[in-house]
């Protein structure tokens, strides 16, 4: 049977219902309007009719036509639900009795696969070993209820039904999968991984997170880590890994601790630091910050510095500060994650998280390594710094950041005053400004590849165009592969495919434009792979192995020669 809210999605459209309640303008495909969450001048609050969802590119409020009564009503689910069936005249079916029972069931079953993944630990000596000798001990498996699912199609699930759970339970657990949809085979979702169990924030299992133990033979490499799908127990926006253990701590140290990934967080507490929590492959969403927020107004981010992670910082960073968190950053030296660091010596994670610095800190120091031009530094300080500053909700904080620019740049302080201030008088032109900001810091790389998913799953949400799709999509996983999970963040690709609806939907040479970053992103790619190679060399010569600094000089060269080439048909 379809839910209520099913139905009444049906009968209303995205566009009906917003527009009874703000003016919508056409533009292109899609409605504009002056966001409604926020105060602007310049509409940036887009309205999608055939995504059926709104979305502010100035304070990235989004969802469908519960979410905007939700919030322009100031009412909860059920309460939209109710405006909105009357609005499309649709009588409430009274929700199921069972389902409050149903949730309880889940619980039931979530547990019982928590305990039965432990007892597999216990009895399986490799997936152990492996983990001890990442550095964990005994107590922290216990505490977190580290567990293993065995490399088999259905030993979770049979142990279950032997225990008298139904399978349509265990599938709606998100433990099982069907085979084809409607078919009536179900296998486990977790398959040879180490599994750590989420809790919600009372210490009730509703999730796991498996990481990659068992490789398949033949396979090609699995993802890292996969999650549990959305359930009626379990959504990812809304939880913080170890939020549960760490309450205490937070509280206590009136700091919290973020980190990215399971292995991060199992160690910080080991290490000590009970007051971190962790993102586990999403980026921080206000739900988050909501939680934490009850318990502290002080965020460090332990982020790692490599790849994606200035981005990731910098966009948690913007939504933390902007909350009203104060907001500092740990340094981890170079391609360090928390758990290598702790496993190396607990005393350099206690270091980094010391020695956190303030964001703009942060950012001021990124902006004055690059650049060593006092002119260009300024116009880079102005354009990557200040809007960060901007942000800090607290004027004293302000005013503190504001003079240690100014006093950076060596700029009258009423200077530097005057550009933060004229940002906070007009909201409208601090959203795009920060989002500026955080493209920039963002390495070259980055900023294609988002561009090049943007356009895949665009294309991939739009109909007739399946075939484009798949062929950007082979052509893209060729060059990065990490592309892949790139798509699991979802605030991420929401707004990136609002971007790209907007961007590209009238494009007439569409191919020409995606061959186009497709060969920046490859040069790109050579760029750092040439950089790689080049230290190697250093190193092998230095270390005299004549053979390796052989094949490391054919391949440089070969990059090289492919490099040029590619310069060469951007030229033309
Ligand atoms: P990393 O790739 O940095 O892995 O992803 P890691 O945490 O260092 O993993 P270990 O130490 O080798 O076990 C960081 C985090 O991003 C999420 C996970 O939460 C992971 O811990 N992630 C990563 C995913 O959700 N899916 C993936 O495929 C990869
Ligand atoms: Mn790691």
């Amino acid at each position: 049977m379809r839910s209520n809210a099913e139905l009444i999605k049906e009968r209303l459209s995205i566009a009906e219902v917003v527009s009874s309640y703000i003016k919508l303008e056409k533009a292109g495909g899609s409605f504009r309007a002056r966001c409604p969450f926020h105060n602007e001048k310049t509409p940036s609050f887009y309205v999608s009719p055939t995504r059926n969802s709104f979305y502010c590119f100035g304070c990235e409020a989004k969802g469908d036509i519960f979410t905007f009564v939700e919030r322009y009503e100031g009412v909860d689910f059920r309460g939209a639900l109710k405006m909105l069936a009357e609005k499309a005249g649709i009588e409430l079916v009274r929700e199921d009795p069972k389902e409050r029972d149903e949730r309880e069931e889940l619980f039931r079953v979530m547990e019982e696969a928590a305990s039965y993944f432990k007892a597999n630990l216990a009895a399986h000596p490799a997936p152990r070993e492996y983990i001890m000798k990442r550095g964990l001990t005994e107590a922290t498996l216990d505490s977190f209820r580290i567990g293993y699912a065995l490399p088999e199609w259905r030993s979770l699930t049979e142990h279950l039904v032997r225990k008298g759970f139904p399978e349509a339970l265990i599938e709606k657990a998100g433990l099982a999968k069907r085979a084809t949809e409607g078919g009536d085979r179900v296998y486990d979702r977790f398959r040879g991984r180490i599994m750590f169990p989420l809790m919600d924030t009372s210490g009730r299992v509703i999730a796991f997170s498996g990481r990659v133990f068992d490789i398949p033979q033949g396979k090609e490499e699995p993802a890292k880590y996969i999650n549990s799908p959305e359930t009626p127990l379990f959504s990812k926006s809304k939880v913080l890994y170890g939020f549960d253990k760490a309450k205490e701590a937070i509280r206590k140290w009136s700091f919290a601790i973020l980190v990215e990934g399971q292995m991060d967080l199992v160690m910080s507490h080991q290490a000590g630091y009970r007051n971190a929590v962790a993102l586990s492959g999403t980026a921080l969403t206000d739900e988050h910050v909501d939680q934490l927020l009850r318990l502290t107004d002080r965020l460090v981010l332990a982020l790692d510095t490599d790849k994606a992670g200035i981005a990731a910082a910098g966009r948690s960073a913007t939504l933390a500060l902007r909350r009203g968190l104060d907001v500092k950053v740990a340094l981890l030296s170079q391609g360090k994650d928390p758990a290598d660091l702790i496993q190396a010596d607990p005393e350099l994670w206690k270091e980094a998280v010391k020695s956190a610095v303030h964001i703009v800190d942060y950012y001021l120091k990124i902006v004055l390594d690059k650049e060593k031009d006092e002119r260009k530094r300024r116009l880079a300080v102005s354009a990557t710094v200040l809007p960060y500053v901007a942000l800090i909700a607290k004027p004293m904080d302000r005013a503190h950041f504001t003079a240690r620019v100014a006093q950076a740049v060596h700029l009258p302080e009423d200077a530097v005053r005057q550009e933060v201030e004229s940002f906070r008088a007009q909201p409208s032109a601090l959203a795009p400004a920060v989002a500026r900001a955080e493209e920039a810091l963002r390495p070259h790389k980055e900023v294609l590849l988002h561009t090049l998913c943007s356009i895949l799953w665009w294309l991939e949400g739009s109909q007739g165009r399946v075939e484009e799709a798949m062929d950007l999509k082979r052509r893209l996983l060729a060059l990065a592969p990490e592309a892949a999970s790139l798509g699991e963040d979802e605030n991420l690709r929401n707004k990136l495919v609002f971007q790209a609806e907007l961007l590209y939907a009238q494009v007439a040479d569409l191919p020409q434009v995606i061959n186009d970053l497709l060969l920046r992103l490859e040069r790109e790619s050579l760029r750092q792979a040439i950089d790689i190679l080049r230290f190697n060399l250093t190193e092998s010569e230095r270390a005299g192995s004549t053979e390796r600094t052989a094949t490391l000089l054919e391949e440089s060269r070969n990059a090289a020669r492919r490099l040029s080439e590619i310069d060469a048909r951007m030229q033309s």
